[in-house]
């Protein structure tokens, strides 16, 4: 970490000198910050945060950046005010893939969108899913037994992926795709991904540039929107439509109310994209996190086994043992708490504001960081140890609410949370129940800040059979 701290506010700053501008690293003449923002954001974020406090300031050649390191000032920015905040520049610049989806999407149109979506997200309507979210998994067990026979170590990170895609395929659009398929999503995406955090520090022409970043990006999108097109083709000729009712059918027969329309293909591609992507890598990131965690901290995997014996004594868990599963759960969120895999939810200013007493201008940019609030010492103590007992009994009721936030807040949190914790739960269970799996020894794992936090280079692992 090569940011140089000052106590006092950024003296550098070609700002009018009366007005207040919270503390921050002082940064390199013109460029600001920019240098560490690109080499180790993880790391200027929370040692930031550390030094400076509850509001952080950081300056990217003339953007403006605030860290929000306070529960009630993320509140703020999220559910109080959050009308004046718009998404911020890594969304926007994710466009390119995701278009006007959900994720990505503001104002108006928006809104009905996500009132038009919500249904299918409903606890009653996802409660269904849970037999293909265990039958899929099972089925990728199935595949390791060459793995356990060769003794050879598995890569945890990518069979999540794998997983996690599968099931979002079926559960929400009744549909599979080939391994051909799911690779080309799983490759297309990692590179879209990538250039989309580079370019959010960069100038908007930077993305209309012939660079080769650019155009194997643009290949990418071609080979996904191939995917994606397919299945609504396949779709719209099918002549039950109606009957399906997953929520392919729901994207595609929804009428809006006022005009008697219903989505174009277009439409309906950036919401499948939105939910390809924003469904299963998330989810998949948080439980590679959790493999790697139950294998460095054997007393809380004891722990679990032993509730998954007490409860589901060698059978396959359903949707009722969920509620009984209390450590299983705490489990997830603790490695959520550690490794948030929306590490950074990030937020541009319209209107001017005022947060902890600093103006902050319209335009600039805030960011609202689950990875450093999770690690505040303030709020969690021994911040660094995975001890998942802090989320069992009633312990999260005295905590402020957003000093724990992996599925963000307010009008914009997440609407696949019930879907991801159910999911995580089933698959956790399922998994726990047969397997143990062990990283190599003093084999330390580094997260990698992309769109999402992922192990850098996987999370490779020996199974062994319980
Ligand atoms: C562990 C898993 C997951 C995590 C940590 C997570 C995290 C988040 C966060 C932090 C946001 C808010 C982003 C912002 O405010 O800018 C969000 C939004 C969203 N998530 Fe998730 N998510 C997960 C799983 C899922 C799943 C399984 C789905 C769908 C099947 C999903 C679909 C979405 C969508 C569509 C949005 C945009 C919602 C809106 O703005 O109306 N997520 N997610």
């Amino acid at each position: 970490m090569s940011a140089v701290f000052s106590d006092q506010p950024n003296s550098q700053l070609p700002v009018n000198s009366r007005r207040k501008i919270p503390p921050g690293p002082r940064g390199e003449p013109i460029i600001g910050n920019l240098r560490e923002f690109r080499s180790d954001i993880l790391g200027l974020l929370e040692t930031s945060a550390r030094a400076y406090g509850e509001i952080v300031h950081f300056r990217v050649g003339p953007r403006e950046i605030f860290l929000l390191n306070d529960p009630y000032y993320i509140q703020h920015v999220l559910q109080t005010n959050s009308r004046n905040y718009r998404k911020g520049m890594a969304l926007v610049r994710s466009k390119i893939l995701l278009g006007e989806g959900l994720l990505t999407s503001e104002g108006d149109f928006w809104l009905q969108q996500r009132r038009l979506i919500q249904p299918a997200f409903h606890r009653k309507q996802i409660a269904m899913f849970g037999q293909i979210m265990t039958d899929c998994t099972l089925e990728m067990m199935t595949q390791w037994q060459s793995y356990i026979e060769a003794h050879q170590p598995l890569n945890m990170a990518e069979e999540m992926m794998g997983l996690t895609l599968n099931i979002v395929c079926q559960t929400l659009f009744s549909t599979t795709i080939t391994e051909e398929e799911r690779a080309v999503v799983q490759e297309a995406m990692e590179i879209v991904l990538q250039l989309g955090v580079k370019n959010a520090t960069r100038l908007p022409f930077f993305e209309k540039l012939p660079t080769r970043g650019n155009q194997l990006a643009k290949k990418a999108i071609h080979q996904l929107d191939e995917i994606v097109y397919r299945i609504i083709r396949e779709r719209r000729l099918y002549p039950q439509v109606d009957e399906m009712g997953d929520l392919l059918t729901l994207l595609m027969t929804a009428t809006d109310a006022d005009t008697g329309e219903v989505m174009n293909d277009r439409q309906v591609r950036d919401e499948v994209m939105t939910l390809f992507l924003a469904g299963h890598e998330t989810t998949a990131n948080a439980l590679a996190w959790t493999w790697y965690l139950l294998s460095e901290n054997p007393t809380a995997e004891n722990q679990l086994h032993t509730e998954l014996n007490t409860v589901l004594g060698g059978r396959l868990p359903t949707m009722d043992d969920l509620p009984k599963l209390p450590y299983t759960q705490a489990v997830l969120h603790e490695s959520m708490r550690l490794y948030p895999p929306a590490w950074v939810i990030s937020r541009q200013a319209i209107g001017d504001d005022e947060i902890g007493g600093y103006p902050i201008a319209a335009g600039s940019a805030v960011l609202l960081s689950p990875y450093v609030m999770h690690r505040n010492p303030n709020y969690w103590e021994n911040p660094e140890r995975f001890n998942p007992t802090r989320f069992l009994g009633d312990s999260l009721q005295w905590r402020p609410h957003f000093s724990y936030f992996p599925f963000g807040g307010g009008a914009r949190q997440c609407i696949g949370m019930n879907f991801a914790l159910m999911e995580a739960q089933l698959v956790l269970a399922t998994v726990a129940q047969s397997y143990r799996l062990r990283v190599g020894e003093g084999f330390k794992i580094e997260p990698e800040a992309l769109v999402t936090l992922r192990p850098r280079n996987g999370v490779y692992v020996m199974i062994e059979p319980r």
